[in-house]
Parts: structure tokens; C-alpha cells; sequence
């Protein structure tokens, strides 16, 4: 049998930093209740010439040069995003594709909100371990600062932009293969997570504008508390359906929403302190970039090593989740 291995890392982060000292004078807001409220300290914003393929591009390279393959031996291309560069076609990923330079190999976009990056390694699993494709890029990558409406205190706060990306590979060795992958939604949620425009319920037309139908609109309290409830039960489960204690995960990578979600979810799993990686305090919520950016994180500061079990597990808009157990 073949396997799915998880084979490099790459992000990238732009460069301008958005402050809560910055969104001080934008909206009605403090340093203070950002801080108790989220955890997030900062987040970084695109250039305004610079978009989810730029950054999807730029993670991707990178992690193409870890792998140490070539670029030739891509044969399929993956990318995550709610922010892609068109709306309808062509796909981000047939973009990050050409500036890549990987020509005629499958390359399409998914739709799961935060949970894009989980679902994406679903898809690199299943892919490889049918025997269709052997080394599968996937990027989660999200210019969210162009969905975002900065005169909207409950939502401006938390979003940030940014890329990540990772090559997987097939093995023959177990060992270094996926353990599971969990992904799931619930519909009827919908409406907790939303960005209404554009779309064919709302085409582009002045009513867009004048209501602001393109920025994302957000049940926050109510996202939060189910967000604790589905990212600590889908945890439970992959890890009894394994059969692996908590105390044992090196590295448990969550969403990065909320300093206040991700506490709740590790007490409620009894994780230790260290065994948490926390990101949100600086990118805020990059949502399909979010766990690839954490990983790429702990790996560059030396923190994760090489055949380190990683435990991942996510949620966002759809309602979406998902989770992972393999080895880095
Ligand atoms: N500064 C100051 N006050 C604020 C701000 C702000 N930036 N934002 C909201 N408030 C006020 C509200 O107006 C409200 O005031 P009121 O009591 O006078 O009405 C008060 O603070 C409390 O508001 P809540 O919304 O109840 O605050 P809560 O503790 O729930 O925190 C937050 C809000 C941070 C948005 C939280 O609900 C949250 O993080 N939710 C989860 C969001 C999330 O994870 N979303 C991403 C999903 S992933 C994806 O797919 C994109």
C-alpha cells in the first residue's frame, strides 16, 4: 500500500503590520478589549497590489524547494481560500499554478472557509492513497483584508492576511504516513459565518455597495461558543478512534481565531501549555492560511522536528470542521 506523508512547509507573512494601536484610530476600540477579548496583538495586511495567489505563490516555492523535488514533479495542485483573486474563474490555484510555472497538471480551489487547509489534505490523502497523484501541493492562502469592512469594530479586528503551503507526498512507509483525517459540515449554520456579495443571490449591483453585502458578516458570540463545543468533540474522537491520549500529542495546532476558543478547547482536553501553538497573538485570523502558517512557524523557530506526531483540528464558515493526526 502507498501512503500520504507530510514532506515540507513554506509561508508567507506581508509585511505591513496592522496594530491594535492602528485599529485604535480607525474604529471605537481598545488595545485592552482586543487583547482580553481575542489575544491578537497584530496582523499583517497585502499590499494593495498584492493578492491571494501572490502570497499562495510565495508559500508554495518555498515549500517546493524544502521538499527537494522539482517543480515538474508536482502533479496536483490544491488551494484553500474564501478571498480568491476572481470570484468565478479561473481558479487561484490555475494562477499559482502559472506563476509557478507548473503547467498541464490538475489545479482547483475548495471552499471551507478556516477548515480549507484540513480539507486539503483529506483530498491529498485520498488522491495518493488510490495511486491517482504522487506529490500534491496544497496551499490555504487568504487576502482577507479585501472582504473585510474597517469601519466594523466586531469583525476588523480579528481577520489578517497571509499563506501557507505544504507538499505531500506518497510513501510506502508507514510510519511517516497520515494517521486520519476528519472533515465535516453542518449547513444549517450557515448564516453564522457570511460574505453575501458577490454571488448569484447577489450580483454586483449598487445595492452591494450601499449595504456593504461584500464585506463578511459574522455571528461572533455564537460562532464562538459552537466553535468550542465541535473543535473539542471532533478532537475526542479522532483521538479514541486512534487510540491516543492527549497528554501524548507534541504538537496540537488549532485554528487560529481566538486565544479564548483555542484555551477553552486545550483545557477541555486536559493539553498542557507547551503542547499548544499559539500564532493568533501576531497574525490574528488568516483563516485557510492559519494552520500552515502555525506550522511553518514552529518548525522555522526549530520547535518541530521531523517525524513529530502533529495534531490539527479547525472549524469556520459553512458551518465547517476538520482535524488531522500525522506525523511532520
Ligand atoms: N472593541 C470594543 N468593543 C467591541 C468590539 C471592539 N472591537 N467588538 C465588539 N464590541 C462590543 C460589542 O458591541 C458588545 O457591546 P454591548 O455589550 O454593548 O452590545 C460587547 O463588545 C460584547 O460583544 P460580543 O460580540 O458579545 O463579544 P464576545 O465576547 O463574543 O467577543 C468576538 C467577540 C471576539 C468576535 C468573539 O465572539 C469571537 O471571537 N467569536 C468567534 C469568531 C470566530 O472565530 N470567527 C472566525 C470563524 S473562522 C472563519 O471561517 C472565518
Amino acid at each position: 500500500p502507498v501512503y500520504a506523508s507530510f514532506r515540507s512547509i513554506g509561508a508567507y507573512v506581508p509585511s505591513r503590520i496592522l496594530s491594535n494601536e492602528d485599529l485604535e484610530k480607525m474604529v471605537d476600540t481598545t488595545d485592552e478589549w482586543i487583547v482580553k477579548r481575542t489575544g491578537i496583538k497584530e496582523r499583517h495586511i497585502a499590499a494593495e497590489d498584492e493578492y491571494t495567489s501572490d502570497m499562495g505563490a510565495k508559500a508554495a516555492e518555498l515549500a517546493i524547494e524544502r521538499a527537494g523535488i522539482a517543480k515538474e514533479d508536482i502533479d496536483l495542485v490544491l488551494c484553500a481560500t474564501v478571498t480568491p483573486d476572481y470570484f468565478n474563474m479561473p481558479s487561484t490555484a490555475c494562477i499559482i499554478s502559472d506563476k509557478l510555472g507548473i503547467r498541464n497538471v490538475q489545479a482547483f480551489d475548495i471552499s471551507a472557509a478556516c477548515s480549507g487547509f484540513v480539507y486539503l489534505l483529506s483530498l491529498a490523502k485520498a488522491f495518493i492513497e488510490s495511486g491517482m497523484k504522487k506529490n500534491v501541493l496544497v496551499i490555504g492562502a487568504e487576502k482577507f483584508s479585501s472582504i473585510v469592512d474597517y469601519t466594523d469594530r466586531s469583525t476588523c479586528i480579528l481577520f489578517g492576511d497571509g499563506a501557507g503551503s505544504a507538499v505531500i507526498s506518497a510513501t510506502d512507509n508507514k510510519e511517516e504516513g497520515f494517521i486520519d483525517v476528519h472533515a465535516s459540515a453542518d449547513g444549517s449554520y450557515a448564516d453564522f459565518l457570511v460574505t453575501p456579495a458577490p454571488g448569484a443571490i447577489h450580483p454586483v449591483s449598487e445595492k452591494v455597495i450601499e449595504e456593504g453585502l461584500n464585506f463578511v458578516q459574522m455571528k461572533g458570540n455564537e460562532t464562538f461558543k459552537l466553535a468550542v463545543k465541535t473543535l473539542t468533540k471532533d478532537v475526542k474522537e479522532i483521538l479514541a478512534k486512534n487510540e491516543i491520549n492527549s497528554e501524548d500529542i507534541p504538537h496540537f495546532i488549532p485554528h487560529q481565531a481566538n486565544y479564548r476558543i483555542i484555551k477553552a478547547v486545550g483545557d477541555a482536553l486536559k493539553m498542557r501549555e507547551e503542547q499548544v501553538v499559539l500564532t493568533v497573538h501576531k497574525y490574528g485570523n488568516t483563516s485557510a492560511a492559519s494552520i500552515p502558517m502555525a506550522i511553518n512557524d514552529i518548525w522555522e523557530s526549530g520547535r518541530l522536528k521531523q517525524g513529530e506526531l502533529m495534531l490539527l483540528d479547525t472549524f469556520g464558515g459553512g458551518l465547517t470542521w476538520a482535524s488531522a493526526l500525522l506525523p511532520f
